[in-house]
């Protein structure tokens, strides 16, 4: 049976009972609008050896920007619980934001190095909201596993950081990123997409693919491999946030020459959306 819980001690208390219970704590932390790729971390936490699974739905005003999509942002709750029902969920957290960020509230986790480039460049205040928002999850739930997707593969790293860093007793995974038929990486947000746009979307996969292929068949220059995922999504996006190889796992900017473990990244608007995707070169197999 599904338990909706949205006070953070309601929560606590829950877990609680469950690990004096003997059973193994898993969490799936979400902005909901769920889709097959959420689910798939469901999974991933019971791989791991979660005998019980929390999956919050939260959508977190701490990192959005002021100009971005936060009042707009698709909420889908009874959609959510159905899915996560489906799925075999055990518990939904879903506070609302007074209940997260209560009048007084000034206490925030700051991951410095990995968050600067990218996402954070392009996003200032993004990942502090992320990091903030993970540690106060990670504390109500007490997880031993907890499941991030690669799609947003700079906040895995960030938060597999913090996870370390602050001696957080929790398994972080980095989860393959699930796909549509054709290559667009799943999001939530590609439903704000036209049909027009969501077919041009594409154009992300086929360059990650692009550069894969390269990559395999023995090219290692940076500035190649970036050329060639960018041309497909400069011609069908509308502006380019970054299209660049970074270490996959400092995310430091490569010299000349890619390395056997580097990460193309790609983030690109497209009718007001921006998406993000990525491939680990020589690693991540783009068929
Ligand atoms: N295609 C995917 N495959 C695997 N994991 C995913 C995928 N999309 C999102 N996730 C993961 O799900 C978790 C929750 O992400 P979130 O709720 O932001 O969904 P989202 O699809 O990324 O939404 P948005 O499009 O708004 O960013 C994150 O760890 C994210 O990396
Ligand atoms: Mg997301």
């Amino acid at each position: 049976m599904l338990a909706v819980v949205h006070a953070p001690r309601e929560l606590a208390a829950t877990t609680e009972a469950l690990r004096a219970g003997g059973q193994r704590v898993g969490l799936v932390p979400t902005m909901g609008a769920l889709h097959a790729g959420h689910m798939s971390l469901v999974q991933a936490v019971r791989d791991a050896g979660a005998t019980r699974v929390v999956l919050s739905v939260f959508v977190n005003p701490l990192q959005f920007g002021p100009k971005e999509d936060f009042s707009k942002y698709p909420r889908t709750l009874p959609d959510d619980l159905e899915l996560c029902r489906a799925h075999g969920v055990d518990v939904v957290y879903a506070p609302a934001a007074e209940q997260m960020y209560p009048p007084g509230f000034q206490t925030h986790v700051e991951v410095e190095q990995l968050t600067q480039a990218l996402e954070g460049a392009a996003r200032p205040t993004h990942f502090r909201g992320v990091t903030t928002v993970v540690a106060k999850l990670f504390n109500a739930t007490g997880p031993c596993v907890a499941a991030f997707g690669r799609k947003d593969y700079q906040q895995w790293r960030t938060l597999e950081r913090m996870a370390a860093d602050l001696d957080m007793p929790v398994q972080v995974l980095g989860c393959p990123i699930l796909r549509e038929p054709d290559g667009l990486a799943m999001s939530s947000r590609n439903r704000y997409l036209q049909p027009e746009h969501r077919t041009r979307a594409t154009a992300i996969y086929a360059g990650l693919r692009g550069a894969s292929a390269a990559f395999a068949a023995g090219e290692r220059r940076v500035a190649r491999l970036e050329e060639l995922a960018r041309a497909g999504v400069a011609a069908a996006f509308d502006s380019i946030d970054y299209v660049t190889v970074a270490g996959a796992q400092d995310l430091a900017a490569p010299g000349e020459q890619a390395a056997e473990h580097s990460v193309m990244l790609v983030a690109a608007r497209i009718g007001g959306t921006r998406l993000i995707d990525n491939a680990i070169l020589g690693q991540d197999c783009l068929v």
